[in-house]
């Protein structure tokens, strides 16, 4: 048996010895009665009874360690021309003081924080500032419309929102406090407190906020405290198949001992590494690789304001693995194909040296054979694709730089990380499925440690939503198939969540702003492939009878809709009416069929179609917006 094979065996068969073992990485106050309690199943616990605090094992204990003078944390911000560099002392001190604040402004143990940034150093200090006092931190992303953070608001209750003055894209200045004020307006919810990171870029007239500057420079630092392990660290909200995002909540204990075991075997790294997570701490992956887990490994992360092309051109990647002597980038294909896109030759490539980079791991979809051997070819480094979910907070599957590596078979995430028992079951009765053959992919109880614990004030819908379709089984949503060799190929979801841009959004929320447009009367908004975006929705409108506007205006009515009510990341941008939808004969929408054809390929005609002339109605129709060739 190799490395990983031995550490897999042992993970599913022993796990309580396996994550014992991992769990003596980590600094406790005091050790846990049990490692794995599974007496309230499926609501299991890791490392009960154990106290820690999350912030003291990402920051302090490394100062205590001698690594205080090491850089913990390097904003790169092409937008605003700034690079600035953060020891685990000064990180320390920052966060320390920046929860001295919050608990002057009231907030305890438990209370909710609602963190509203861009990529800029408050939004990770923001986090663990609330880590270091037990504060429940919710990040939401800053390219979701206002209605989406008053839904976060509504269900989170935050008593404190902390937020910047402006976000930037690319050239694009976004004001945040307009978008706050629309969304404390329509939320039922008022926090008590709001405050406000000034950026020269745009301030703010305050009107009631507070100035983050003064709160920090007149605070006291503040010390850590003890936590158990179960204890809520945040909630993060992601799409789920209706307009009501759900909100993952990850513990304090099982978060900490997963991701540092992921550092080291996942990604191969150590403290002193240069580690770049290039997403946002919006998303899960911003969570766990830019914030959480270099930090708890001791390495240096990245906080990168900037895109892959157009901040200005198709080099930064590079530019920063050559600065910062990054030795590990974690980024979507999507990122990958847009580089390709604006330089398929890699020319920007020869300018920058990239001897100590060591290794490219893509995730947020799955990477398709061609941005895999592009950048495989061009990078000369292994190119890693490997699976996982917000609900999972790190890898169900992937290959390892710091256990076995396996060859890679390209479209595959390669095998099982340890801990994750991974099963292919058939949708229709939940029998296994043998080598090769497709179904949807589940995950066999009990989950690792760090993955979700519940949803925020909703355990029914944990256990309906995840657990109950496959009992005894963790359902992911995703659908494919594993090999003859164990390799897992993820194929996409079997349910109405679509991947933009390796983002996360419902079609449900788009067709429920499409559906409020007073002329529509029925709607359909599905994800068909895009080159650059791996998938991007379209919307399908029925209109009332009698409409007398113009089919263009209200296109352009409901491109707008989307945009406001969902957000700008939705990338909504092609609707087309037709005159009916292709239905059952029990009424439910054809979408598989109608995503067939807008991506222009072959189908089996439904036997249940209530009427077949349908389908031809809808090739003609997305002919008009440029699909179904
Ligand atoms: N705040 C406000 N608006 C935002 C935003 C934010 N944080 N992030 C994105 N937007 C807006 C963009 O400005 C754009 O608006 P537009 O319609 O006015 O142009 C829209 O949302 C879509 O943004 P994006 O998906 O970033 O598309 P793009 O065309 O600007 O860039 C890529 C394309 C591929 C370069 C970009 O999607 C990218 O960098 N993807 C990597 C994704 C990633 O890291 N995912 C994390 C998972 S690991
Ligand atoms: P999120 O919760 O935003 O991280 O999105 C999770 C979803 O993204 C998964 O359920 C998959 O559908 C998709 N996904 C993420 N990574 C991969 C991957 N490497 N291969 C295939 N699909 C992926």
């Amino acid at each position: 048996m190799d490395e990983y094979e031995k550490a897999f065996k042992e993970s599913i068969q022993d796990p309580k010895s396996f994550w014992g073992r991992a769990a003596e990485k980590i600094k406790w106050y005091d050790k846990w009665d049990t490692v794995l309690d599974e007496s309230n199943k499926p609501f299991n616990r890791w490392f009960k009874g154990g106290k820690i605090n999350t912030c003291y094992n990402a920051i302090d204990r490394h100062v205590e360690e001698g690594r205080g003078d090491q850089y913990a944390m390097i904003y790169d911000s092409p937008v605003t021309d700034t690079i600035e560099k953060y020891t685990y002392s000064q990180l320390k001190e920052r966060v320390s003081k920046s929860a001295g604040f919050l608990r002057g402004l009231g907030v305890e143990k438990g209370d909710t924080v609602i963190i509203y940034m861009p990529m800029i150093p408050e939004a990770l200090i923001s986090m663990l500032a609330c880590a270091r006092i037990g504060a429940v931190h919710s990040v939401v992303f800053g390219g979701f419309a206002a209605k989406e953070l008053a839904i976060r608001i509504d269900d989170a209750k935050p008593k404190v929102i902390l937020t910047a003055s402006c976000g930037i894209e690319r050239t694009k200045v976004i004001e945040y406090k307009p978008l706050l004020d629309k969304a404390i307006n329509l939320a039922e919810h008022t926090p008590e407190t709001i405050v406000m990171k000034q950026r020269p870029e745009a301030e703010t007239q305050l009107d009631g906020e507070l100035d983050w500057d003064e709160l920090e420079a007149e605070a006291e630092e503040t010390e850590c405290v003890e936590l158990d392990a179960n204890d809520p660290l945040y909630i993060l909200y992601t799409s789920g198949t209706t307009g009501k995002p759900k909100g993952v909540v990850r513990d304090n204990g099982g978060h900490a001992v997963a991701l540092r075991w992921t550092m080291e075997k996942i990604y191969g790294i150590e403290a002193g590494d240069v580690y770049w997570a290039a997403s946002d701490v919006g998303w899960v992956v911003g969570h766990s690789y830019i914030v959480y887990a270099p930090l708890l490994s001791g390495a240096t992360t990245i906080m990168y304001e900037g895109k892959p092309v157009g901040t200005p051109d198709a080099g930064q990647f590079w530019r920063v693995i050559e600065e910062h002597n990054v030795k590990v980038l974690f980024t979507a294909p999507t990122a990958i194909r847009a580089v390709k896109r604006e330089d398929p030759e890699g020319k920007y490539l020869e300018k920058y040296d990239l001897s100590k980079f060591d290794t490219l791991f893509l995730a947020g979809e799955r990477t398709d054979p061609d941005t895999y051997h592009w950048a495989k070819d061009l990078l000369k480094v292994p190119v890693i694709d490997h699976w996982w979910q917000t609900e999972t907070g790190w890898a169900i599957a992937a290959n390892f730089r710091g256990l076995t590596q396996y060859p890679i078979k390209p479209g595959s995430a390669t095998k099982a990380v340890p801990g994750w028992d991974v099963r292919i079951l058939d949708p229709f009765g939940g029998k296994e499925m043998p080598p090769g053959e497709h179904g949807v992919i589940a995950v066999k109880l009990p989950l690792p440690p760090g993955t979700f614990i519940t949803l925020w004030k909703d355990e029914e819908a944990f256990e309906k939503e995840y657990m109950t379709e496959y009992p005894g089984f963790y359902f992911t949503g995703d659908g494919g198939y594993i090999d003859e060799d164990g390799y897992i190929y993820v194929m996409g979801r079997v349910d109405d969540i679509i991947n933009i841009a390796g983002h996360r959004l419902s079609t449900g929320s788009m067709e429920e702003a499409l559906a409020k447009h007073p002329d529509v009367a029925e709607c359909a908004v599905l994800g068909v492939e895009d080159k650059l975006k791996g998938e991007v929705p379209i919307g399908f409108l029925v209109l009332k009878a009698g409409t007398e506007r113009s089919h263009e205006d209200i296109i352009s009515d409901v491109i707008g809709m989307v945009r406001n009510e969902v957000g700008p990341i939705a990338s909504f941008k092609k609707a087309v009416v037709v005159d009916r939808l292709p239905k059952t004969r029990s009424g439910k929408i054809l979408r598989g069929t109608i995503r067939h054809i807008a991506d222009g390929k072959e189908y089996r005609m439904p036997s249940t179609i209530e009427d077949p002339e349908v389908l031809d109605e809808i090739k003609e129709a997305v002919k008009k917006i440029g699909y179904g060739e």
